[in-house]
């Protein structure tokens, strides 16, 4: 073993519990679970990208070695879940309509090119791959447009246009400006490639009961998403995600191929076991949206902003429309009294995007904090004095103060740490070992959100504590950050605490997306804990031995006991009490949501991100030689799960900025480098060493910990940074995502 914790080092913090697990190959993931009598599936992806199924050939498949059964939409079992009229409108006898989300071998209609239209279920993985490869299709085909860069003036408002429709003051007061910028910035599409691919093994107890593993954010909401499909009572549906390889937002939603397999299960009756190739990645859990924005910019001379305007135009498919908050941090970021944002969507041929880490905001800060740098450059300012002198102090969009707001804090720490004043400001100015070298920066930020969760605390007489919640942990470590919670809530060492996960049988907890489990969940556990110690406070009262006329106030918890907090008089352990009073435990399980504090305080997180990169100027290859992100995130709770939350928002960012993009051939709406080889994520020798600082001072309103979200400020502005230190690095404004050297030397 490690080192032996008795009390948490704030500095350091706690190693991740489930660490050694997850390193030593010990932790299950959906996929590694075998229940006896398990078979295998596999899906069958169209190769037509519109149109109708016109015939499907299942017979050889169908008497391949091994081969159980063949589903289509010919033979497919109904789902009665699928028969409801779709939750936005529309006639649910024409099949999908907008809004309702893919009905998988519910009818002939193609959306998108790699739909399913078929399943086959083997007694192994390698005859269910064989398989598959046998079942022929022909198709009536249809024209169909995947390409939103040809289209994007055809962009349509969405149903739900809420807040994407805003307007303070003038519309497009930029164009009367002293100094203007209005620029176009687009965003590639990014495919979600976690490590883990997304599966299940799905186990159904007779015809009204199932067990599934899966890869979740959700267990509740994967439960509600098959209790619905299928007709069944909660009791009747439990689903299991202990560990979850890497999630990002891919995982916060039910998607049709679990609806599939536990289908499949159903009619073979057998546990089945699906888990998507990495090519189904890219069409089956949905991606980034492509996004074409345009982002005007107006100021004084002296460098005040008079008018923003932020329009944004996503894709989407065509069956469902997939909205996120990309035009949103353009109204309350910075002091400005004309701002206006419009946001449209085109629905195309493809299939439906997701959130992706930072959802909508990342999209929207690589747009704004480049044309802010633009204008920085036109007004001949330095990009954070030009920020600070449109800093808001007050949220300009609610007109409402911020819960709390330390971003000049983050702007000044990280200057100081990444030398930021003392580079030449002027571009194509800097060069080392035969690179030019360029500084950029960008600001992000994103809600700091609080739900509702449901826990169950269980002190036990052997001094233990667990604790469990129907959460999963896509990663950042949240059984961590919860022992930790629990551990200086409950004045125990952390290692006599349990946290307890991924299964939805427990009291119901958050899905885990939003930068929301240790805020929702983080509350509950404090909640839960001070429950347990005010029961234990009863106890002691009635034990007497100099706690009789103690008020609960005057108690200390620390270290396993309760004593008098002047350190004087009477003292008792946990343990003892416990078993004084003949409990083997004591078990609380408790609700806990916040208060109206969102109505009286504007609550976001605030993030900068700094670079330095290196652009060959021959080559054009751009590397990011160093980054500095200061976080403001509240209190921080967890230190060494937050820095590796920072880490690896840096890493997604560097995939972002440099290479990622899935590309659709428009002649046949199909991806031409949907594995791992063509499309380029950052591997280790992309990763420069990565400095993750924190203000860690604590907002008051949030939650009782004063923390805030970490995991999408993480990520949110740090394209732009890069972009915006190229130009410093080379002279060239690069508004197209990603900045591959051809944008460089072309
Ligand atoms: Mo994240 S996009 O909230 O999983």
């Amino acid at each position: 073993m490690g080192k032996e914790y008795l009390f948490i080092d704030e500095k350091e913090g706690l190693d991740r519990v489930d660490g050694k697990m997850k390193v030593t190959g010990k932790a299950k993931y959906a996929a590694e679970h075998h229940p006896a009598g398990l078979v295998y599936a596999i899906l069958v992806n169209s190769a037509a990208t519109k149109g109708r199924i016109k015939s499907i050939d299942t017979k050889k498949a169908e008497r391949a070695a091994g081969v159980i059964k063949v589903i289509t939409h010919a033979n497919a079992p109904k789902v009665p879940g699928y028969e409801n009229a779709p939750r936005t409108g529309g006639n649910p006898e024409k099949g999908p309509t907008l809004g309702q989300p893919l009905r998988i071998f519910h009818d002939d209609t193609i959306y998108f090119n790699n739909q399913p239209i078929a399943m086959v279920i083997a007694d192994t993985l390698e005859r269910a791959m064989h398989a598959a490869t046998l079942v022929k299709a022909e198709f009536d085909t249809e024209t169909f447009s995947t390409n939103l860069a040809a289209n994007a003036a055809k962009g349509v408002p969405p149903s739900n246009a809420g807040r994407a429709l805003y307007k303070r003051g003038d519309a497009d007061a930029y164009k009367n400006a002293e100094v203007q910028v209005e620029q176009n910035y687009v965003l590639a599409r990014e495919v979600h490639n976690p490590m883990e691919l997304h599966s299940l093994v799905a186990i159904w107890d007779g015809d009204d009961k199932v067990k599934v593993y899966e890869k979740t954010q959700g267990v509740k909401s994967s439960q509600r998403a098959i209790m619905d499909a299928f007709k069944l009572p909660e009791a009747n549906v439990q689903v299991i995600a202990e560990y979850v390889g890497g999630g990002f937002g891919a995982a916060l939603r039910t998607w049709p191929h679990t609806i599939a397999a536990v289908l499949g299960a159903k009619a073979v009756k057998r546990p089945v076991k699906l888990m998507l190739t990495r090519e189904q990645m890219f069409t089956l859990v949905g991606y980034r949206p492509m996004t074409v924005q345009k982002i005007g910019l107006g100021a004084t001379k002296d460098g005040k902003l008079t008018g923003i305007t932020h329009e944004a135009v996503a894709e989407t498919s065509m069956y469902e429309e997939f909205t996120e908050g990309t035009v949103n941090m353009s109204k309350f970021l910075y002091e400005c009294p004309n701002v206006n944002t419009v946001y449209k969507i085109l629905p195309l041929d493809i299939s439906t995007p997701t959130w992706m880490r930072g959802p909508g905001e990342a999209t929207g800060a690589w747009a704004l904090e480049s044309a802010m740098d633009e204008m920085a450059y036109a007004l001949n300012m330095d990009p954070i004095e030009f920020r600070l002198k449109n800093y808001a102090e007050r949220d300009p969009e609610r007109n409402l103060p911020f819960s709390s707001k330390f971003l000049k804090e983050c702007y000044q720490k990280g200057a100081e740490q990444i030398g930021w004043f003392k580079r030449n400001r002027q571009p194509r100015s800097m060069q080392e070992d035969g690179w030019l070298v360029g500084y950029g920066m960008s600001t992000g930020t994103f809600g700091a959100g609080r739900g509702r969760a449901s826990v169950r605390g269980t002190l036990s007489a052997d001094g233990t504590m667990t604790i469990q919640s129907a959460v999963s942990d896509s990663g950042p470590g949240t059984a961590t950050a919860m022992t930790e919670i629990a551990a200086n809530r409950m004045g125990l060492p952390p290692q006599k605490i349990i946290f307890e996960l991924g299964d939805s049988s427990m009291p119901p907890g958050p899905t885990q997306g939003g930068s929301t489990t240790t805020s929702t969940l983080g509350s509950a556990v404090v909640d839960v804990s001070e429950a347990i110690k005010k029961k234990m406070f009863e106890l002691v009262a009635k034990e007497g031995r100099g706690f009789a006329s103690a008020k609960y106030e005057d108690l200390s918890f620390s270290r396993g006991e309760i004593s008098q907090a002047n350190g004087r008089g009477a003292k008792i352990a946990y343990t003892e009490l416990l078993r004084k009073n003949n409990l083997p435990s004591i078990e609380i399980t408790l609700n806990s949501q916040g208060g109206n504090e969102r109505d009286r305080y504007s609550m976001y997180s605030f993030s900068v991100h700094f670079v330095i990169v290196r652009v060959h100027p021959t080559t054009g290859v751009v590397r990011v030689h160093r980054a500095v992100g200061v976080s403001d995130a509240g209190k921080i709770v967890s230190r060494k799960t937050a820095e590796s939350q920072a880490i690896g928002g840096v890493v997604g960012g560097i995939g972002m900025a440099l290479m990622e993009d899935a590309v659709i051939d428009h002649r046949f709406g199909r991806y031409v480098n949907s594995n791992l080889a063509d499309y380029h994520v950052p591997v280790h020798a992309d990763v420069p060493k990565i400095e993750a600082l924190f203000i860690d001072k604590p907002d008051p309103h949030t939650n009782p910990m004063g923390s805030k979200g970490l995991g999408e400020i993480a990520l949110i502005g740090f394209a732009a940074a890069v972009a915006n230190a190229v130009y410093h690095a080379t002279g060239k404004r690069i508004r197209e995502l990603p900045i591959t050297p051809d944008k460089l030397t072309g």
